[in-house]
């Protein structure tokens, strides 16, 4: 698998790099420059100065379609056709073709344990002081590690998760988890308190690009992330045995932090700038307890800028919403297309386009969304037929005015999931839903008229090269 050194000289390469040599503060100033870069589409940055010692700090490494298939080594359209055909083969009787690219598919995936790896050549001479990492926004609580792979397994059936999930540090043994309530990690730990246990975790910092796109990926629980990280990159991943926890991390990553949470410990977390554009309140998460850091010699941090849009997350969050589409469509079959919008932080706001085939199919499908992994945390889902691209918001927006009333076809769930980041919500994690079926309704769905017609030229072929003859 690639790692992340073998991604800096990709970047180099296509020339989608800028090497910082100039010192700049971790306090603020590298997250404001981070943040001018990333807005603006701008490329990768390795900072090598910072507060005034060398350094290899990676940022931005995200920050562009093009660059998230360069680092994953595939086209997002290759991964989602490959994900759609094997979701296929469950669904129809397998033949030959079918079972040769299941067994390469089955190869990419493995996970290979190995006796040792880079990721151990050192420890005990560093400590987080001695880690670049930032203050991102003024009214951050403190530095907060933003782009960790923290690795933990179900205490009841030794199942591995992988999530992203920022870590303030509170001094250099500790840092907060802050692992929302409904993600693995947190689930996990309420499962080792009612053993009694604490939890053991692993938290890599500079994984190999694949396996933090599968950390950040919205896989059902108990689905190996670290097989996905293979599958994703075509590639199986190379792992290695923790020292002082139960836990395999990636051999080629650049650090890990070997550690544990008690689950009868908290302690205030946050404020902290988050990709809503607000500051995420003070409140009490778990802490996590380092006994081990290990490293590569020269090591690389990478972070990245939670923030206002454009960040580097939203095009991560694109290339996922691609991958997972033939999921949803596996789950939902009359569903054509979804389109997540940047606007709507990705979590919030989903168009939906599908095959209408009978009354009350619009809102069936608006409940399955708001039912189906992560998108339980969809505030507005806006289901449309199959004519309306649901890329286009102009097109979405035609089918919410031409085809609604608001009366018979907005539903509204009073209280269900809500992202423990959304402010808005009435409580805390739990708030409400709408769903606007935005299909053309039918009399048994309470529209007793005649559906009007659609305006539509017939004049295709004559007109179409009149068009062209006048540059049209
Ligand atoms: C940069 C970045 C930071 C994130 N920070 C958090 C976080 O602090 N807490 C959290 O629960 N999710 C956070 N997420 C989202 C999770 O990584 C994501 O929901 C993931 O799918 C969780 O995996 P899980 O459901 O297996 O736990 C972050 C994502 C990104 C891209």
């Amino acid at each position: 698998m690639s790692d992340l050194r073998a991604a800096i000289g990709k970047l180099r390469k296509s020339s989608q790099l800028i090497e910082i040599d100039e010192d700049m503060s971790s306090d603020l100033e590298i997250s404001y420059f981070t943040n001018g870069v990333q807005m603006k589409g701008g490329p990768a940055l390795l900072f090598k100065m910072v507060d005034g010692r060398p350094t290899r700090l990676l940022m931005n490494v995200f920050g562009s379609a093009e660059r998230v298939e360069l680092l994953l080594g595939r086209s997002i359209g290759e991964i989602a056709a490959g994900m759609e055909k094997l979701l296929g083969v469950v669904e129809r009787r397998p033949g030959l073709a079918d079972g040769l690219r299941l067994f390469g598919d089955m190869r990419s995936m493995a996970v290979n344990e190995r006796g040792g790896g880079p990721v151990k050549e050192s420890y005990g001479d560093i400590t987080l002081d001695d880690l670049p990492i930032l203050r991102t926004w003024p009214g951050d609580a403190g530095k907060f590690i933003t782009m960790p792979v923290v690795i933990t397994r179900d205490p009841e059936d030794g199942t591995y998760n992988l999530g992203t999930y920022r870590m303030q540090v509170f001094d250099r043994e500790t840092t907060a988890m802050h692992w929302q309530t409904q993600k693995g990690g947190a689930i996990h730990l309420r499962k080792a308190a009612k053993l009694g246990r604490e939890l053991e975790v692993a938290v890599v910092l500079g994984a190999p690009p694949a396996v933090t796109f599968s950390s950040i990926s919205p896989l059902p629980a108990g689905m190996d992330k670290l097989a996905f990280a293979g599958y994703v990159a075509g590639k199986g991943i190379d792992v290695v045995n923790g020292d002082t926890v139960g836990l395999h991390y990636p051999s080629d990553a650049e650090m890990v932090l070997e550690g544990y949470v008690d689950p009868r410990e908290t302690r205030v977390e946050g404020p902290f700038g988050d990709h809503t554009g607000y500051y995420s309140e003070p409140d009490l998460y778990p802490v996590f307890h380092i006994r081990r850091l290990a490293h590569r010699r020269d090591y690389i941090y990478q972070a990245t800028v939670v923030g206002k849009l454009w960040n580097e997350d939203v095009h991560i969050s694109r290339a996922i919403e691609r991958i997972f589409l033939p999921g949803i469509r596996f789950l939902i079959p009359e569903v054509v297309d979804v389109f997540l919008p940047e606007e709507g932080l990705f979590n919030d706001i989903c168009f939906v386009s599908i095959r209408k085939l009978y009354p009350g199919q619009g809102r069936k499908v608006g409940m399955a969304i708001l039912s189906s992994g992560q998108m339980m945390f969809t505030k507005y889902v806006v289901v449309v037929d199959d004519d309306i691209d649901v890329r286009d918001r102009k097109q979405v927006l035609w089918a919410v005015a031409t085809r609604t009333d608001p009366y018979r076809d907005v539903e509204i769930i009073r209280s269900s999931v809500a992202d423990s980041l959304d402010h808005a919500s009435m409580n805390p994690d739990v708030g409400g839903k709408m769903i606007i079926d935005a299909t053309v309704k039918g009399k048994e769905e309470g529209y007793t008229r005649a559906w009007p017609k659609g305006i539509k030229f017939e004049l295709d072929s004559l007109m179409k090269e009149r068009l062209k003859k006048y540059g049209y």
